[in-house]
């Protein structure tokens, strides 16, 4: 049903509430959550129907051969660890992934034994309960403002944003191509053009797109993906372009964290203040309590 049929089957149904009925009908749409969790829930549905899509797309890995760099990060961490991406895959996919052998939450401590040890997980995108955090329980009310998410990869910032939120721009920078295709494609199929746009290039040239914009994401943008010279480099960049007052930022780890392991001297209460946020929420079943409490959020001096 599009949306002039379900204004006029809605309007069909009221005319036959009865005049003393109809204000406490009325009332009860625009107040009820059983009417918020209709939307909510379509909302969700349009996002799984993007990851799903996603999936078909990309190997389960959800990596491409032309980000060597992170995949080799990877490969070098301590600790035995799997790209999973939160975004594409929740506890019950990967669930059912290794029931059918095609994914391991454990790996082999001697070949061929049955000693076994946990897996690390890590994942290059928002999971979709830490997306409606930020957009339902972070953030302010967007209307009208510009959202810009550093590294954009799936697009889920992007989607989220648009669904959860009503920014009027969302605009993505991602200095990866295939991403950056993949991201079009899912625009195109969902008609997100309208208040999405996405920029293959990397962050430093975009002076005017982070001069101006209201949200900038940071998720874990540049850790596994650059060396620690370009990584001091964009740091940089963002330090001397993120300056509009009370324009808001938003990032996974803290700004300390990331700072600190480069060795940077940033000041950072001369840049930015942060705002407390109350992550003790829960939003369904998937609600990892400890990943909300690593998204941060700051407001610009
Ligand atoms: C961890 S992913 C973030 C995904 C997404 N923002 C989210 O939250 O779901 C980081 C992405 O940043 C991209 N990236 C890293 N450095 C960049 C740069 N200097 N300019 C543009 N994109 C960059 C990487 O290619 C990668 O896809």
């Amino acid at each position: 049903m599009d949306v002039a049929e379900a204004q006029c089957a809605i309007l069909g149904l009221l005319g036959q509430v009865s005049a003393e009925a109809l204000p406490k009908v009325i009332h009860w749409m625009k107040h009820s959550s059983d009417i918020e969790e209709l939307t909510t829930s379509n909302n969700d549905v349009i996002l799984q129907s993007i990851a799903e899509d996603l999936r078909s797309f990309l190997p389960l890995e959800a990596m491409v051969s032309t980000e060597n760099q992170a995949i080799q990060a990877i490969e070098n961490l301590e600790q035995p660890t799997l790209h999973v991406d939160a975004f594409l895959y929740d506890d019950d996919t990967i669930d059912s992934l290794c029931k059918e052998g095609k994914m391991s939450r454990d790996y082999c401590l001697s070949c061929g034994s049955r000693k076994t040890a946990p897996l690390e997980f890590l994942s290059h995108s928002f999971s979709p309960v830490e997306l409606k955090y930020l957009f339902q329980h972070a953030l302010p009310d967007l209307a009208g403002k510009t959202l810009v998410d550093v590294g954009s990869r799936l697009g889920a910032v992007l989607y989220a944003g648009y669904v959860y939120s009503s920014a009027s721009r969302l605009c993505g920078v991602e200095m990866n191509a295939e991403f950056c295709d993949l991201q079009q494609k899912i625009i195109q199929k969902y008609q997100f053009a309208d208040r999405i746009q996405v920029y293959h290039s990397d962050v430093c040239s975009q002076k005017s797109l982070l001069q101006d914009a209201d949200v900038v994401v940071l998720n874990n943008v540049f850790e596994y993906f650059l060396n620690k010279k370009e990584q001091i480099k964009a740091w940089t960049f963002l330090n001397e372009n993120i300056r509009k007052k009370g324009s808001l930022v938003v990032t996974v780890p803290s700004l300390k964290e990331s700072l600190e392991k480069l060795q940077m001297n940033i000041k950072l209460d001369q840049w930015v203040e942060e705002i407390e946020l109350d992550s003790d929420v829960y939003l369904g079943e998937d609600t990892d309590q400890q990943a909300l409490s690593d998204i941060h959020l700051y407001a610009i001096r």
